[in-house]
């Protein structure tokens, strides 16, 4: 059984997360979601509340787990006995930044490898920042994030 990991922040989780989700599972037969608990960033969403989003979109999913996760990535997949992660690209903008962390990453564990899957088309604007910019200033962003994301920012913005 190939597994994998698939890290992240998910601040929130997308539409385009999602997709790389579903169609990484054409590639691996479990994934397992790590949320990044990353004390230093602001983010708008506590790890366990993003971790609890992501559990209900997938919902009844054996072959996909959701966790939270801290310090090295490296040091995580030893832990779960992997050396496999995922990570989409949207853009030539995406690259530079997916390069270096590889192959810090790859410097650290040598076995450390990478699947990279470009974003589809309709998906390759989404990002989660642009996403919570909009919805802090009251612009729909129902089509671009799963519906309890969508309800869960709702209800943080309309307050
Ligand atoms: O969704 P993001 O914020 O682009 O995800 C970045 C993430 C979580 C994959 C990356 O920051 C990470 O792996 N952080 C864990 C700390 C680490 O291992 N750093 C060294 C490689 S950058």
């Amino acid at each position: 059984m190939i597994r994998a990991v698939y890290p992240g922040s998910f601040d929130p989780f997308t539409n385009g997360h999602l997709d790389i989700v579903e169609r990484s599972l054409l590639v691996v037969d479990h994934l397992t979601i790590a949320v990044l608990k990353n004390t230093s960033k602001k983010n708008l969403l506590e790890p366990e509340k993003r971790v609890e989003l992501i559990r209900e979109v997938f919902k009844g999913r054996e072959d996909i787990s959701v966790e939270t996760f801290s310090g090295l990535l490296v040091d995580y997949l030893k832990m779960k006995n992997t050396t496999c992660v995922i990570r989409g690209l949207r853009a030539v903008s995406d690259f530079d930044y997916e390069h270096a962390v590889f192959l810090m990453n790859n410097r650290l564990l040598h076995e450390f490898e990478t699947i990279f899957l470009m974003a589809r088309s309709e998906n390759s604007f989404i990002s989660s920042s642009i996403v919570k910019e909009v919805a802090s200033l009251g612009g729909n962003i129902s089509d671009q994030v799963p519906e309890v994301v969508y309800r869960q920012l709702r209800e943080i913005y309309n307050k």
